[in-house]
């Protein structure tokens, strides 16, 4: 079921700020027996976006009657929410007080072999790059044009792409975070100058600080993730996945994978 500013339907104007400038936001969430996990979260994400963007936040609990009937009673298996600065005038200038497009999205559940937070993914390292902009840093806007020229770098020989930015530091994968484990702690790449602020990113972090694990954002180079304990990478849909490859050499899986893997599971309330 698809919703098109609360109407079911799947068009929107060719002039749409979405289409034209990648004008917008967008949240993936995950549904399981029919309710949509972490609602509270990806509002949040969302909201921050719009302060960002300097875009209306639309009323949650309009998001939330939406969602519940693009859920529908089919096997929906994941929501995806996207909001437009909407129709404009030609040129970049953003209206005043912009009538926005919402769109509400229930996706079937993503067709992917089963076991792969057991059995472990395969890496590589893009070549495309991410630019810095920390006015847009861990925004998760509708410009993905660096997602797409990268997981264009390669088919079905590996699972995911780890992209640097254009110092050299390495960021995050095409379409989830990724963390690293040295000296027993848990690190992750600051966001601050790119990269998505995942909620799942900050799940794991929290379910860290709950177990006494302890955490680190920093800036890491390729070579720290060639000598790391163990590596992962995180998004709403898939939790989490152990590297098990990255480019030719095999990476040890930490036992501390598991047990992160097993608290947020446990913290799957939905909430
Ligand atoms: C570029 C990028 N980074 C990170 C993430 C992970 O974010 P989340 O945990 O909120 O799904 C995504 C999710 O789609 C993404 O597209």
């Amino acid at each position: 079921v698809i919703l098109v500013n609360g109407q079911p339907g799947d068009c929107v104007m060719v002039t749409d700020r979405g289409l034209a400038y990648g004008d917008g936001l967008f949240e993936t969430l995950a549904v399981r027996d029919g309710r949509a996990l972490h609602w509270d979260r990806h509002m949040t994400r969302m909201a921050a976006g719009c302060e960002r963007l300097g875009l209306p936040m639309p009323d949650p609990r309009q998001w939330r009657a939406e969602a519940q009937s693009a859920i529908g009673t089919q096997d929906c298996g994941a929501l995806k929410l996207m909001l437009t600065r909407g129709a404009g005038p030609r040129g970049y200038r953003p209206p005043r007080g912009p009538a926005t497009t919402r769109i509400v999205m229930g996706l079937p559940p993503v067709d992917r072999p089963d076991g792969l937070g057991e059995t472990g993914v395969d890496v590589c390292i893009c070549r495309t790059r991410l630019g810095r902009n920390p006015a847009l840093a861990g925004v998760k806007h509708l410009n993905r044009l660096e997602q797409v020229m990268a997981r264009g770098e390669w088919d079905d020989e590996y699972h995911e792409g780890i992209m640097l930015d254009t110092e050299d530091l390495v960021i995050e994968a095409t379409m989830s975070n990724l963390f690293l484990i040295r000296d027993d702690t848990l690190c992750t790449p600051v966001l601050d100058q790119c990269g998505v602020a995942g909620i799942t990113r900050a799940r794991v972090m929290e379910a860290a600080h709950a177990l006494g694990i302890p955490t680190r954002e920093g800036r890491f180079r390729v070579r720290d993730l060639q000598e790391a304990e163990g590596l992962f990478l995180t998004n709403t849909l898939i939790d989490i996945w152990p590297v098990r490859r990255l480019a030719d050499r095999s990476v040890p899986v930490s036992p501390m994978v598991g047990r992160l893997r097993e608290a947020l599971t446990r913290g799957e309330d939905g909430a």
